[in-house]
């Protein structure tokens, strides 16, 4: 089992239709944690907060975590706060290669409110939030390879995380002296 590309990331950081991107240019299946979830409770991630709160919804993201492990050659887009709890950033390192879309705070902010009803909003003034996202960064900061996310396009994110993860199997197939890994991109990056 292995071989996924994790996306991990900050509300905003676009995981969700950077996901779809690559697993489309990949033929890869692309699974959402948060879908996951949403489908197992038949309720939204905003009901599952209201009537739950948030120590049930990270209980069922431990669920989801435990199901990825029959996960392989996926795209799976996490929940913002998915890496950021204890032993999570070993757990979704085994699942493959981990990729940060980082990018600075107001931004994702601003797109995060922008972007739908978020529970981890709610109620929060931009400091807190802005605590939030200084207690996560560590978290994120574990992943294999980090793409800063500022001024690109979904397009253009996807494009530059199969760039990189190329070189990267490049780079490691010259490092083991083994043949080389089946290539991250099958067909030619537009940008
Ligand atoms: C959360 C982020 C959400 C979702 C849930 C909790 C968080 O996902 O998992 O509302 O704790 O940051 P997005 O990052 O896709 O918004």
């Amino acid at each position: 089992m292995g071989g996924n590309i994790v996306l991990v990331g900050f509300m905003g950081a676009g995981k969700s239709s950077v996901g779809r991107i690559l697993a489309r240019r990949l033929g890869r299946c692309l699974v959402e944690t948060d879908d996951m979830i949403t489908s197992k409770e038949g309720r939204s991630i905003p009901e599952i907060f209201a009537s739950d709160g948030e120590a049930h919804f990270r209980a069922a993201e431990d669920e989801a975590l435990a199901l990825l492990a029959l996960k392989s050659g996926d795209v799976i887009a996490t929940g913002g706060g998915f890496p950021c709890r204890e032993g999570r950033p070993d757990a979704l390192e085994a699942l493959g290669t981990v990729v940060w879309l980082s990018g600075d705070f107001d931004t994702l902010y601003c797109r995060a409110l922008r972007g739908g009803e978020r529970p981890m909003l709610a109620g929060r003034t931009r400091d807190d939030v802005l605590a939030l996202y200084r207690a996560r960064e560590p978290y994120y900061g574990r992943a294999a390879v980090t793409v800063d996310t500022m001024s690109l396009t979904p397009d253009q994110v996807a494009a530059s995380i199969i760039r990189t993860l190329g070189a990267r199997e490049r780079d490691l197939a010259v490092g083991d002296g083994a043949r080389p890994p089946v290539p991250v991109s099958s067909e030619p990056v537009a940008e």
